[in-house]
């Protein structure tokens, strides 16, 4: 039943497509609604009544929980404001894991401090079942003169060769800024943050659902990570670009036979449980003391979705355009 739906981006209104979804179908849904804050979307109007905007948002919360497996996880980004109604929700429906602070700074909201994170509500559908991979992301480095940001003194030589674990705080992900790599849409999330997600709580093959696919990023994200992806979106134009988009992707963001994270030349998030395998590729500062001026590298060149790297032998990527 669910096989209808797999890899497509699907045209509609999210409630109705989502109540035809089966029980426990996905492995994860990552749903990025509207804001309620007036944007200029193409065709939607984003401007309910406070009421009107949480009853509807209950009714899609309740439905995301409905589909995703008893493995899986929702994920609900938004601003604080909504969130904290949308947690007391879901608190009665699946199990609370994280409020992960994303730090983007956003409009100013007139006489408020200046808001500088959005939320992305993280929930199991069942915590004892809940699949979950431990994630990290490179050692912050001074852009200058290539230092480690922060001093581990004598810590270093236990420092891990690729960088920390992420915690529930991401200062590394900016917001997709430049024209010449966004789309025509007011709120389009980056690629790496989905990927950074669907790695943390996915393996290949998964299923990853976004009833708000907008351009189609999460989609992209899970395609190139070789999991299967299902959108929803109400407009016909933001479809076309996801689907002229997609058609340009593969199931290649990886190195060897491992998943990983690239943003524009660099591997910004890996699974921990996945460095021993990834290791060997890197050529690491020996002693391991020297990584607070030596950054890790890769052995057989640098990661680009630029052009095609299948002739390095240990390397499976290639893409034309990555934003
Ligand atoms: C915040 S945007 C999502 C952006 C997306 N994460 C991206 O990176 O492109 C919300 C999207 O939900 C769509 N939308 C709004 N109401 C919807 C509904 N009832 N069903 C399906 N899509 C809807 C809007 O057209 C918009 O593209």
């Amino acid at each position: 039943m669910i096989d209808q739906y797999i890899d497509q981006i699907i045209q509609g209104d999210c409630l109705a497509l989502l109540r035809a979804l089966p029980d426990d179908s996905v492995d994860v849904a990552f749903a990025d609604p509207p804001f309620n804050l007036k944007k200029k979307y193409n065709r939607l109007s984003d401007d309910l009544e406070f009421q009107e905007y949480l009853d509807w948002s209950r009714q899609w919360l309740a439905e995301m929980a409905r589909v995703v497996k008893p493995t899986g996880s929702l994920f609900v980004h938004n601003i604080p404001k909504w969130l904290l109604y949308f947690s007391a929700f879901l608190n009665e429906i699946a199990d609370f894991k994280h409020w992960i602070a994303w730090d983007a700074p956003t409009s100013p909201m007139g006489k408020s401090l200046q808001p500088a994170h959005y939320g992305i509500l993280y929930y199991a559908k069942n915590r004892r079942k809940n699949k979950f991979y431990e994630i990290r992301y490179p050692h912050k480095r001074c852009r200058k003169c290539g230092y480690l940001h922060k001093d581990y003194g004598g810590k270093k030589g236990k420092l891990h060769p690729f960088g920390p674990l992420v915690s529930d705080v991401w200062m590394d992900i900016h917001r997709v800024k430049h024209n010449k790599y966004r789309d025509e849409h007011p709120c389009q999330l980056p690629i790496h943050l989905l990927e950074r997600i669907i790695l943390m709580s996915t393996d290949e093959g998964d299923i990853v659902l976004d009833p708000f696919s907008g351009t189609g990023t999460t989609a992209i994200a899970a395609k190139r990570l070789g999991r299967h992806y299902i959108g929803f979106e109400l407009d016909p134009v933001y479809i076309t670009s996801s689907k002229n988009k997609l058609a340009q992707e593969e199931p290649n963001s990886r190195i060897g036979r491992v998943w990983v994270s690239i943003f524009r030349d660099e591997i910004v998030t890996v699974r921990d449980k996945d460095w021993p395998e990834l290791a060997p590729y890197f050529t690491i500062p020996d002693p391991i003391q020297r990584i607070d001026s030596t950054p890790i590298t890769l052995s057989h060149g640098k990661v680009s979705r630029e052009f095609s790297i299948d002739s390095l032998p240990l390397f499976n990527h290639k893409t034309k355009k990555q934003s």
